[in-house]
C-alpha cells in the first residue's frame, strides 16, 4: 500500500509516517513546513519507502500530482490551533477550507480513499458530558476570529460528508480531542508542551483563567493506529468518529502533574486570557469525548495516561534542547512573551 501523507513533516503526522512506514507502507508526505519541520521526520529520513514534497495543498497540480501517485490519502495538513488562527485568520481560512476541497476534488476525481482529520474544536462551547458525534456545535460570534478554526473544520466535515453523499467518495473523519507527545511544540498554543517546557527551563508555570477548565488528553502512540484502523474500515465511509483521552483533568492538576514529573519546584501562576490573546477571548470550560462510537467501530480505547503522556513530553523535550527546534522555539516566542493556551 502507498499512502499519502499531508501534513505529515507536523507532530501528529511524523509518527503516523512512523507507523506507516513500520507496518509495510510506502509514504510520500507533503507538507510546507509551515509549522512542520524536517526533523520531526529524522528518525525515518533515510527510509527507501519515504518520499517527501515540500509544497502546499492550496496547490491544486501539486496536490493531484501526489494524489495520483498513492493508493490511499490521510490528510493531516492544516493550519492548527487557536492561537495561530487569531494571529493569522486569513491564511487559516485559505489552508483549512480551499486546501482540504483541494484533496476532496482529486480524491473524487481519481477514485482514492481519504482519512480527514477534523477536531473536537468543533464542539465549541458544547460543555456537555460525553460529546458524542451527533453533539450539537455552539460556536461564538462569527466575528471572533477564534471560532474560525472551528467553523473551517466544520466546513471540511460538511464538504466530506457531501462529496460522500453525491459522489461515493471513500471518506472517514476523525475529531482529535487535544493529542499529546514527543515533537509537539508549545508555541502554537499547546498547553502540555509548554508547561513541562517551562518546567524543565524552571520558570513559572503559566495557567490561563482560574485553571478549573478541564481537557481529556490522549497520546499520540493511542492516536495514530486508530487513524490507520479507521481509514480501513469501510464502514467509517461518510462518518465522523470522536477519537479523545478518557481521563478529564483540570489544567491546575495537569500543571501539578508536569511538576511532579519533571521533578521541578517552579510556582504556578494564573494569567488572564486576555494578556495573552486579547480582550473577549472565550474559551471552553470543559471538553469530554465519547469515544463509543470508534470503540465499537475499531476497539479504540486510549491507554496512556497523562503522567505517562506527560514523561514522554519531557522525555522528547531534554533529548532536543540542544537541538535546532529548541532554537526555533525560542526564537519565535508567543505574543506578549507568554506561551498560549490549550486548544
Ligand atoms: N494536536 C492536536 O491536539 C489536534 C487536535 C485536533 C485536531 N488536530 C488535527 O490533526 C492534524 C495534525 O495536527 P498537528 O497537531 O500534528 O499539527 P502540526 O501543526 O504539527 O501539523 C500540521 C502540518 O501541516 C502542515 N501544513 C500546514 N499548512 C499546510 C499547507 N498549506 N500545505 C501543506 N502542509 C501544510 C504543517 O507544516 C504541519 O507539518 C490537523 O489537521 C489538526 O487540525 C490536532
Amino acid at each position: 500500500m502507498r499512502s499519502l501523507v499531508t501534513g505529515g513533516a507536523g507532530f501528529i503526522g511524523s509518527h503516523l509516517v512512523e507507523h506507516l512506514l513500520d507496518v509495510g507502507d510506502s509514504v510520500v508526505v507533503l507538507d510546507d513546513l509551515s509549522t512542520g519541520s524536517m526533523n520531526n521526520l529524522a528518525k525515518v529520513a533515510d527510509h527507501p519507502g519515504l518520499e517527501v514534497v515540500v509544497g502546499t495543498i492550496l496547490d491544486p497540480v501539486i496536490v493531484r500530482n501526489v494524489v495520483l501517485d498513492v493508493d490511499r490519502v490521510f490528510h493531516l495538513a492544516a493550519a492548527v490551533g487557536v492561537k495561530l488562527v487569531v494571529e493569522q485568520p486569513l491564511s487559516c481560512l485559505r489552508t483549512n477550507i480551499h486546501g482540504t476541497e483541494n484533496i476532496l476534488m482529486v480524491c473524487h476525481e481519481t477514485g482514492t480513499t481519504l482519512l480527514l482529520a477534523s477536531t473536537s474544536e468543533i464542539y465549541g462551547k458544547n460543555e456537555s458530558d460525553g460529546l458524542t458525534e451527533e453533539s450539537d456545535r455552539i460556536l461564538g460570534s462569527a466575528l471572533k476570529s477564534r471560532w474560525s478554526y472551528a467553523a473551517a473544520k466544520g466546513i471540511d466535515e460538511a464538504f466530506a460528508r457531501a462529496y460522500w453523499e453525491e459522489y461515493g467518495l471513500q471518506v472517514s473523519i476523525v475529531r482529535l480531542f487535544n493529542t499529546v507527545g514527543p515533537r509537539q511544540k508549545g508555541r502554537y498554543g499547546m498547553v502540555v508542551p509548554n508547561l513541562v517546557g517551562q518546567a524543565i527551563r524552571g520558570e513559572s508555570l503559566t495557567v490561563f483563567g482560574d485553571g478549573r477548565q478541564t481537557r481529556c488528553f490522549s497520546a499520540v502512540e493511542d492516536i495514530v493506529p486508530a487513524l490507520v484502523a479507521i481509514a480501513e474500515s469501510p464502514e467509517a465511509y461518510g462518518q465522523a468518529y470522536n477519537l479523545g483521552g478518557s481521563t478529564e483533568i483540570s489544567i491546575l492538576d495537569l500543571a501539578e502533574t508536569v511538576l511532579e514529573v519533571v521533578d521541578s519546584a517552579s510556582d504556578v501562576v494564573l494569567v488572564p486570557y486576555a494578556n495573552a490573546y486579547g480582550p473577549g477571548y472565550e474559551d471552553m470550560r470543559r471538553r469530554v469525548p465519547d469515544n463509543s462510537k470508534a470503540k465499537a467501530l475499531i476497539g479504540f480505547v486510549p491507554r496512556t495516561g497523562i503522567e505517562a503522556i506527560v514523561r514522554g513530553v519531557a522525555g522528547s523535550m531534554r533529548e532536543s534542547v540542544a537541538g535546532e527546534d529548541w532554537q526555533m522555539a525560542q526564537a519565535r516566542p508567543a505574543r506578549n512573551g507568554l506561551p498560549g493556551t490549550e486548544h
